[in-house]
């Protein structure tokens, strides 16, 4: 697919803030639990960044936890209001968080932390952590050790391996914050090639693609969907791994 600045997909996902809401999965329980666990004391007052429509929010609120979230895009914000009622909504970014220093124990990141100026946004994140609170940025990724789904996401490939940008991330370092330490979580959505194909157009470099070649990809991913058994008729498991990683805050 053609190559549009990094900044364009990062900010793109407000145009398709409805489907978003509607089809991106959400994460597993014990792997926020996980994230939270890394906090020294207790985590009780936490900040959702680049929260989006609240996928993650509404995670952390089931949890009975005192939730902020920021998200830079109003129309992602406002799914995420409608969504999450009880979480506090703050507009802002990573890079400037609109909170007094040590005001959380644990700001977590879903699907969002490799669209951050990561320097800026570690310094940033240091500073609204409460020593011994926690920075736990999160994935979903469909799981690849399954052959019709390696066999899927193949065909969407735009030259990056998404593992390997989480591994790059996880060996950065930061003096305001300990080594990284990597979770894995297994869980699964519920689809239909429909809905799955849905899911796809909420990618961001599916969204700012030119309309045909975005066309032809789906066009492409409905063809696999068809043909393939595991996914031809009615609803299907979309197998996940949510990958998290999480850093103390020294
Ligand atoms: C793929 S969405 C993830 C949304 C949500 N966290 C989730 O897990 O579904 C990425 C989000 O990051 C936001 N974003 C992009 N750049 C950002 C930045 N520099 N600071 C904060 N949020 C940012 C986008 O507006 C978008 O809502």
């Amino acid at each position: 697919m053609s190559d549009p600045t990094r900044g364009q997909r990062a900010s793109s996902f407000g145009t398709r803030a409805a489907e978003y809401a509607r089809h991106r999965p959400d994460y597993p329980r014990p792997a926020i639990e996980w994230g939270l666990s890394g906090a020294t004391g207790t985590a009780r007052r936490v900040l959702d960044l680049g929260a989006g429509t609240g996928k993650l929010t509404l995670g952390l609120t089931a949890l009975g936890l005192d939730v902020t979230a920021v998200e830079p895009d109003p129309e992602m914000r406002a799914e995420l209001e409608r969504a999450v009622p009880s979480a506090k909504s703050l507009a802002g970014q990573a890079e400037r968080i609109p909170l007094p220093d040590a005001a959380v124990d644990a700001v977590l990141v879903g699907q969002a932390f490799h669209w951050f100026d990561v320097p800026a946004a570690l310094t940033e994140i240091g500073r609204v952590l409460r020593p011994g609170g926690v920075c736990v940025p999160m994935w979903n990724y469909e799981d690849e050790s399954v052959p019709w789904v390696a066999g899927f996401t193949e065909l969407g490939r735009d030259g990056t391996r998404r593992p390997a940008s989480v591994e790059a991330i996880r060996e950065l370092t930061h003096p305001a914050f300990e080594p990284f330490e990597i979770g894995r979580f297994r869980h699964a959505q519920r689809r239909t090639a429909e809905s799955l194909v849905e899911t796809i157009a909420t990618y961001s470099k599916v969204i700012v693609a030119p309309p045909a070649e975005s066309a032809a990809l789906l066009g492409r991913l409905r063809r696999y969907l068809a043909e393939h058994p595991a996914t031809a008729d009615g609803e299907f498991d979309l197998p996940l791994v949510t990958t998290a990683l999480r850093a103390r805050r020294s």
